[in-house]
């Protein structure tokens, strides 16, 4: 009894001897196990926090790196319409060989992928006073599921969304939102042999929960504070900006939400985004 006094959830009492002990001793013992299990959650509420305090100061540094390399992005986007131009009118001369025109086309392939990360990081710095309306989460995560359809389909992965019943509505920018959850579901399709993906919402207290999870590889914890972070990518380059999960984070923050990665039950990467209930509204 004193070393549970102290803190110590794992002692138990010994169940035997007499009945009116036995019980007793099992009905301690419950009691013991509902408070180490309380523990636990309060330990993970505790985690959480940490974790999502830790990303809204990220927050205002990506906001601040977000501006900066959008002047970037901007002094570089004409001097690349320029060689884009350029390769173009030379590859359309008669003169040139079949290998000059292909070499033509794979600068012009580089430069288009320039230009797209040019764009996102644009679009990164750009103050968002976005406009919000009143929309079914159920119809944006159908948006976002049709946009990654050709990811999904072609490797027989299986997309369950669980939603509370009535389906909760959100004030927010339906265009952000599904840009968010199919940046999410991109993601987890991307990652190796996964076959299932998991998208769940929950209304709690003052707040909407949407987790993404899938049964993939996970993120390794030593990752976990980086993948927000501009340009933070493990995928091959041409494959990866590592630019989507930055805009993911500035989207929802820009909602007034945070975001948090964790490992997920399934096995693989887990995403967790509140939005706070005073910019959503229940069905
Ligand atoms: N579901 C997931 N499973 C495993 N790793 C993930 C998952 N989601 C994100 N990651 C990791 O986080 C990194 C950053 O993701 P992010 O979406 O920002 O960039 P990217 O997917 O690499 O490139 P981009 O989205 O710009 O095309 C990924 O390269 C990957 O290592
Ligand atoms: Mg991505």
């Amino acid at each position: 009894m004193l070393l549970v006094e102290d803190g110590d959830r794992s002692q138990r009492a010994t169940e035997d001897g007499p009945t009116e002990y036995r019980r007793l001793a099992s009905g301690l013992n419950g009691m013991l196990d509902a408070m180490a299990e309380k523990d636990h959650e309060i330990e993970d509420r505790q985690r959480r926090e940490i974790e999502l305090e830790k990303g809204l100061r990220k927050s205002k540094k990506l906001a601040e790196l977000g501006v900066l390399a959008a002047g970037v992005a901007h002094e570089i986007g004409a001097p690349l319409t320029v060689i884009n131009g350029q390769a173009q009118r030379l590859a359309r001369r008669e003169v040139i060989g079949d290998d000059e025109r292909s070499r033509l086309g794979r600068i012009r392939g580089e430069v288009e992928r320039i230009v797209e990360i040019v764009r996102q990081l644009m679009e990164l710095g750009r103050q968002h006073n976005v406009e919000k309306g009143e929309l079914a989460l159920d119809q944006l995560i159908m948006s976002a599921s049709d946009l990654v359809e050709e990811e999904l389909e072609p490797r027989n992965i299986c997309l369950d969304i669980e939603l509370p019943s009535p389906t909760p509505n959100l004030f927010a920018n339906g265009q952000q939102i599904v840009q968010v959850l199919s940046n999410l579901l991109r993601n987890a399709a991307q990652a190796p042999e996964v076959s299932r993906i998991r998208v769940r919402a929950q209304q709690q207290e003052n707040e909407l929960i949407l987790w993404v999870e899938d049964d993939g590889p996970g993120i390794p914890s030593v990752h976990h504070h980086k993948v927000f972070d501009p340009f933070f990518t493990t995928k091959p380059v041409g494959q990866g900006s590592g630019l989507g999960l930055s805009m993911v984070h500035r989207i929802i923050n820009d909602h007034g939400g945070t975001i948090g990665v964790f490992d997920s039950t399934l096995g693989g990467a887990g995403f967790e985004i509140t939005l706070p209930l005073s910019e959503t509204v229940s069905a």
